[in-house]
């Protein structure tokens, strides 16, 4: 397939901890190419999360080196990484993350204002429609239950078009049915966009519609990286 919009290189993190360092994530690499869908399964406090925010650029690994549509992360300032994450990376977070004061509709439109563009209000009520939501459009995140946040989120990381979604749990809050509608979602975009899927995900079939899987145990990659 095409030319690789994310590489990471012998990635590792390490924090303090009372009693001493603590390695969170081993020398882990990793190349995905444009159009490539990988999931990260693992135990919990395996270092999902902290893989999906080093590969997202939300946080700076303690050795090793990201890349990101053609950009080496480590050498950036925060402003610059903002800035590559703004024009590549949409996020759906663990917490969701939704501005409280914004409603439903509010939320999505953000990103798409952000970028200038003038169907904001249009395509976000679109992708609204599109995860089901289409008659919540005017309802306060605190008025939503948690799955329709959780829809919420992944209409915004999906509002602006990036080249990686990076999504941690993106079906961990909703009913069998309504995972898979969302499912089905992730995988449209992927075939019509060409967006890149990079997905933290418990749930086997989620898993296993990925074209390739990791697993992590302890911070240590365990799982063949090709199909
Ligand atoms: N900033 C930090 N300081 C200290 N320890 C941390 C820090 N961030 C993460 N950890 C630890 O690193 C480990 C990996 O955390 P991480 O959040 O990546 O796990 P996870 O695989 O996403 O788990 P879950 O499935 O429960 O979300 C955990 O044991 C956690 O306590
Ligand atoms: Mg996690």
């Amino acid at each position: 397939m095409g030319a690789s919009i994310l590489t990471a290189k012998n990635l590792s993190k390490v924090v303090p901890s009372a009693e001493g360092e603590l390695t969170i994530l081993h020398e882990l690499s990793l190349e995905l190419n444009k159009g490539d869908s990988l999931a990260i399964v693992g135990a919990s406090g395996s270092g999902k999360s902290t893989l999906l925010g080093l590969l997202a650029g939300l946080d700076l690994p303690s050795g090793g080196e990201v890349t990101l549509a053609g950009q080496g992360l480590s050498n950036l300032d925060e402003d610059q990484r903002a800035r590559i994450r703004a024009e590549h990376v949409g996020f759906v977070f663990q917490s969701f993350q939704l501005l409280d004061s914004l409603n439903a509709l509010e939320n999505v439109m953000l990103p798409l204002e952000l970028d200038g563009r003038k169907d904001a209000r249009e395509r976000a009520t679109e992708l609204l429609q599109r995860v089901g939501l289409g008659q919540r459009l005017t309802h306060s995140p605190r008025q939503l239950s948690g799955g329709e946040q959780q829809r919420v989120a992944i209409a915004r990381a999906f509002a602006a078009e990036p080249d990686v979604l990076f999504a941690d749990e993106p079906t961990g809050n909703l009913d069998s049915h309504t995972g898979e509608r969302i499912s089905d979602l992730l995988f449209e975009l992927n075939q019509e966009s060409g967006t890149t899927l990079v997905l933290v995900t418990h749930d086997e079939r989620l898993a296993h519609r990925c074209r390739r899987l990791i697993r992590l145990e302890a911070g240590l990659l365990v799982a063949p990286l090709e199909p």
